[in-house]
Formats: C-alpha cells, sequence, structure tokens
C-alpha cells in the first residue's frame, strides 16, 4: 500500500532523517518507534505533504506522492493526527470533526457536501466514544479526549491509511490501553491501515503487527515485536532512557 525509499529530510545542516525506506502493507498496523528527536514526527510530516522530503519516494497505492500538498494527499486517502492537539476552541467538539470532514472531501469524487461531512463527523464520534451531539464543547476535554478528538478529525477525512502519531503523553496507564484498543478497532471494524508512532514501547508492542526503530533519523531495527525488543541495538538506544521500555524490554526478554 505505502513504499518509501531513501526518504531524507534535511532541516539547514541537520539530518532530522536519514535515508529511511520501508514498507506498510494493506491492513496492517506498523509501529513506528524511537527516542525523542529521532526523527517520527518529522516522517509522518512528509508523508503527509505538511512539508517536502529532502530525497527520497513515497508510493501510495501506485502513486508518487512525495512533495504534494497536504490537501491533495489527505484526497488521496491518508489522514493523520497531531502530536500535539490544536482544535478550534471557539467550535464544538463536533463542528470540529465535521469540519475536518468537509476539507476531507473533494479530490476524485469532486465537489464538498455539508451533509456527507456532518454523516462522516457522527461516525467518527461514535468510533471513538466521543458525545456526538452538535454543542458538546471543546473545554472540558482532558489530554485522552483530547487525543480522541484527532482521531475523530483524521478518521472524518475518510482515510484508507490513518497516520497516528499519538506519543501517548499525558495519558495514565489505563488510558493508554484504551487508545491502543481503540487504534485496533479502528483497523478491525474499519479497515484502515495504521501507522502508529510513538515512544513508550510498552503499550505499542502488545497491537502491533509490525516494528520499524528509529534512532537519530536512521532506521535501526524493523521486524516482529518480539523481535525487535530482543535487537541489541533497540536494547542499546533503549535500555537506561525510559522506565518503561526499559521494563518492556525486560519483560519480552523473559518471555
Ligand atoms: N521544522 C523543523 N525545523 C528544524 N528542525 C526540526 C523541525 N522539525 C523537527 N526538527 C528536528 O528534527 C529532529 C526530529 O524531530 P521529530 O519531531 O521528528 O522527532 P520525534 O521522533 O517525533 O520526537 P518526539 O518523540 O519527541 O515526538 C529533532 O532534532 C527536531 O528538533
Ligand atoms: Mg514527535
Amino acid at each position: 500500500m505505502l513504499v518509501v525509499e531513501g526518504l531524507v529530510k534535511r532541516f539547514g545542516g541537520f539530518t532530522a532523517v536519514s535515508n529511511v525506506s520501508f514498507k506498510v502493507d494493506q491492513g496492517e498496523i506498523l509501529g513506528l518507534i524511537g527516542p525523542n528527536g529521532s526523527g517520527k514526527s518529522t516522517i509522518f510530516n512528509m508523508l503527509s505533504g505538511t512539508f517536502p522530503p529532502s530525497a527520497g519516494s513515497i508510493r501510495f497505492e501506485g502513486h508518487e506522492i512525495a512533495g504534494l500538498a497536504p490537501h491533495r494527499i489527505i484526497n488521496r486517502g491518508i489522514g493523520r493526527t497531531f502530536q500535539i492537539p490544536r482544535p478550534f476552541r471557539r467550535l464544538s467538539i463536533f463542528e470540529n470533526v465535521a469540519l475536518a470532514g468537509y476539507y476531507g472531501q473533494g479530490g476524485a469524487q469532486g465537489g464538498h457536501s455539508r451533509v456527507k461531512a456532518e454523516a462522516a463527523a457522527e461516525r467518527a464520534l461514535a468510533m471513538v466514544g466521543l458525545p456526538g451531539d452538535r454543542h458538546a464543547p471543546v473545554d472540558g476535554l482532558g489530554a485522552a479526549g483530547l487525543k480522541k478528538l484527532e482521531l475523530a478529525k483524521a478518521l472524518a477525512t475518510g482515510p484508507r491509511l490513518l497516520l497516528a502519531d499519538e506519543s501517548l503523553g499525558g495519558l495514565d496507564e489505563h488510558e493508554m490501553d484504551q487508545a491502543a484498543d481503540m487504534l485496533r478497532k479502528i483497523r478491525d471494524e474499519l479497515g484502515i491501515t495504521i501507522i502508529w508512532v510513538e515512544h513508550i514501547m510498552g503499550v505499542l508492542m502488545r497491537v502491533v503487527d509490525r516494528v520499524m526503530v528509529l534512532d537519530h533519523g536512521e532506521k535501526i531495527s524493523e521486524g516482529l515485536p518480539a523481535e525487535v525488543v530482543n535487537d541489541p541495538r533497540v536494547v542499546e538506544v533503549y535500555l537506561g532512557t525510559d522506565a518503561d521500555a526499559t521494563q518492556a524490554v525486560a519483560e519480552a526478554a523473559r518471555r
């Protein structure tokens, strides 16, 4: 479904993503992990058109999409969430999601329909478990609620590939498990392929089919969760940097 080859992003003299290649199969959940600053969000920014790659190719369903504008990429069927939610606070939850749905239309189908956008918003809100009433305000949503809103906005654009930049900061353990279960449900029930970014390994490993690990902008490991946690390069990057990751690696090694 997605074939990425030799992806590079430089900011001035600094290389944030260095020659990264990977594939994602239809229906798969690929986990993308790595320490802070390893280039995860930068990869999403290139896949979603937020900024163009410095080099490399991104083919989605057979078509080159590298460097296309964000709305064109959304219209091709790639939706994303943002690591830092920035909803329109003066709009209701429903309006935020319907607006995303409206923005996500067009392209091949052509034209924009408010009715369709609102129907997409209703489905997306039901999927993530947020209130579907038209006036519920954004204020009062906690970290977990804002993440759900991000997810609903992305779903309302009608993606076949979802880029979920969760980086589950601000969630407690129970909320993290819920977020992980929700991504699996989105894949299982809607058939949406997912790339899930997270820097905490533990929760992610439970849900993903395959994992890719970045460090300093380079891909250092890729494979099944059980393989990756035992990869000495991954252990080296994670041990001593993050208590949860250390625990996840230790637990996986015991199994
Ligand atoms: N627009 C930008 N301009 C300059 N440098 C940037 C820009 N965006 C990201 N970077 C740098 O690129 C590197 C990778 O950042 P990125 O946000 O992709 O990391 P990340 O893996 O998502 O980290 P985190 O886990 O903290 O979210 C970092 O050193 C960051 O400072
Ligand atoms: Mg990030």
